[in-house]
């Protein structure tokens, strides 16, 4: 080993040591006399003193040393006349002796510490250099606190791990594949995986009957904070299981994560139906660290002359707890925000809850006091209260509403990342159908199973089936989803016609499974999480960013290493693209 010991873990214990240390020089201080370096490398940062009077050489060579040379340095560990509590090594420092440029460094274009001057464009161009601020490798530290815990988890309950390919086969459902040109079949072309979901069903063929993964999947999709082109899964498969033991088996993990990475014992995690998600919360991730409900009011305001109720097909709203003494100014702002092209309200009628029993409304002209006292009582408001009310097209309403919620709930406070609010989301709708294309898509995946209840609806009413289908979401987070999925050939083939397949379609793009589904299919299910969201989740982010080594920019380009990038004419012809 070129140290004896790491930048972090000298204390004055040790003084009196003589130790060599690796790192790079994140500081110098030229004080005149004295000259101090701060070498930091993974664990820490240690002070090393040069001292003119004792060794002025060495002090001069210590003035030449740059930002982020790399340096080996022998010395002795020493108690600090000038100690600072805010650095663990903060009581000692080590008066140098020997000082090897192990190698040099150019000027980095920005500082490598916690405030850095780096805008997200340098740093991820330069990415190398980001790692080794703190915020970041502790990001980094935390993904591998993660998995290895999710492995210690898993390999408990008698999961084990099973690698599956990376070059399959392209299908039309899900999102947009990224494809690979073969060289040797001409014309023909592997998928990237948007997940190895057939993979782990034909897996349970093969009776293995607990498997996980933590793998890489590809999606070809508009990218967002939560969202990357390429991300991680923690995907996992259990064969003669009911929902209720994948439920369980799955809440045990996050426990487990939650009492390792957090330190947190009293996770406790809800349930909700789909139907409820969006009636209550306009969403089918809710976020349940706080209330403020959404209460419809129809039955309360329509057809009373107030048009914007009365043409309406749902109306509803939220009452914003203590917010009764919002100004007008206040009020006109948060209008607009709701009438933002990306929240899509038409407007924003309120009620203000006055402390003497009245009540002032955007809509008084059309409302008396006891009419806007009946509102307030069916949100259980108080004096002090602040109902916000949308109208419109139901969905639309209600995703507004949801929105609004959202923005309310962070500008009281209530969405403290430290508070875990976890819940299964489940009966998904089956089915949904696309207007565009006058056919239905599988909400999840064609290989989710109905519920049992709804199987006889699939040829009357294939948009009223549920899927056994649940997500986890955590704070508003949807961090996995999964399903029972459906194991026999005939139901298989049901949901592919229903889906719009020809039968020869479906042999041709999902026969491997089917065929499969002959040889003894045990029932199964599973689930799989956004390792990347779960990291950033329990890191107090919201970009996965932030939680990969070697992420991609909103644009998907790897900015580093400039990808994509063409290729060139001969590389294009071996692949027979040369018509590009
Ligand atoms: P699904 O498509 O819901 O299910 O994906 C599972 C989880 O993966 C995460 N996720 C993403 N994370 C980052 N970037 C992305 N582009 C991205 N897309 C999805 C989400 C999501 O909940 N095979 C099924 C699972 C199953 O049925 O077992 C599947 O892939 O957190």
């Amino acid at each position: 080993m070129l140290r004896t010991h790491n930048c972090g873990e000298l204390r004055i214990g040790d003084t009196g040591k003589e130790v060599t240390l690796c790192g790079w020089l994140q500081r110098s201080r030229d004080l005149g006399g004295m000259t101090f370096i701060d070498l930091r490398d993974r664990y820490g940062i240690t002070q090393l003193a040069f001292n003119m009077e004792t060794n002025a050489t060495l002090c001069e060579q210590a003035r030449e040393l740059g930002r982020e040379y790399v340096l080996q340095v022998t010395g002795v560990v020493t108690e600090r006349s000038n100690k600072n509590p805010k650095m663990p090594t903060g009581d000692i420092e080590i008066i140098a002796a020997r000082i090897t440029v192990l190698n040099k460094a150019q000027t980095p274009p920005f500082t490598i510490e916690q405030d850095t001057d780096g805008g997200d464009e340098l740093r991820m161009k330069y990415r190398y250099l980001d790692i080794r601020r703190d915020m970041v490798r502790r990001n980094l530290e935390l993904r591998h606190q993660m998995a290895l815990e999710t492995r210690k988890y898993l390999h408990e309950q008698d999961f084990i791990e099973v690698e599956t390919p990376v070059l399959i086969k392209s299908t039309p459902e899900g999102a947009r594949d990224f494809v690979v040109p073969s060289r040797m079949h001409a014309g023909q072309f592997y998928a990237l995986p948007q997940s190895p979901q057939t993979f782990k069903q034909l897996l349970m063929v093969g009776g293995i009957d607990r498997y996980f993964q933590i793998v890489k999947c590809f999606r070809d999709e508009d990218l967002r904070a939560d969202r990357q082109p390429e991300f991680t899964q923690i995907d996992c498969e259990m064969s003669f299981v009911t929902r209720e033991d994948v439920l369980e088996t799955f809440e045990g993990l996050a426990k487990h994560l939650f009492r390792a990475i957090k330190g947190v014992d009293n996770i406790r995690f809800d349930r909700m139906s789909y139907q409820d998600a969006i009636k209550y919360y306009g969403s089918d991730k809710p976020d349940t660290r706080f209330g403020m409900r959404f209460v419809e009011l129809d039955h309360l305001v329509k057809n009373k002359g107030f048009k914007v109720f009365d043409n309406a097909e749902l109306v509803a709203g939220i009452c914003a707890g203590g917010c009764g003494g919002y100004s007008r100014k206040q009020l006109d702002e948060l209008t607009r925000w709701v009438q933002r092209p990306q929240i899509g309200a038409k407007g924003l009628v309120y009620v203000k809850c006055n402390a003497d029993g009245t009540y002032k409304s955007s809509a008084d002209k059309f409302f008396d006091q006891d009419a806007l006292k009946s509102w307030t009582a069916a949100f259980d408001a108080k004096p002090g209260d602040l109902l916000l009310i949308i109208a419109g097209e139901a969905a639309g309403t209600r995703n507004a509403l949801g929105e609004l919620r959202l923005e309310m709930g962070n500008r009281l406070g209530l969405r403290d990342p430290k508070s875990f609010a976890c819940l299964w989301v489940t009966d998904f709708p089956l089915l949904e159908w696309d207007e565009e294309t006058q056919r239905f898509y599988a909400m999840h995946h064609p290989f989710t199973s109905p519920v049992k209840e709804d199987m006889q609806l699939l040829d009357t009413e294939p948009g009223e089936v549920r899927a056994n289908a649940y997500d986890m979401v955590i704070n508003g987070v949807e961090i996995g989803g999964g399903s029972i999925r459906i194991f026999d050939r005939p139901l298989q083939e049901k949901m592919f016609e229903v889906l719009g397949f020809t039968p020869a379609e479906a042999q041709s793009q999902f026969g491997f499974l089917m065929n499969a589904f002959q040889y003894g299919a045990p029932p199964h299910g599973g689930v799989a999480f956004g390792f990347d969201r779960w990291c950033a989740l329990f890191g107090g982010s919201e970009t996965i960013r932030d939680y990969i080594a070697f992420p991609k920019n909103n644009a998907g380009r790897d900015v580093m290493i400039d990808s994509p990038s063409p290729i060139s004419a001969d590389q294009l012809k071996e692949l027979h693209l040369k018509n590009i």
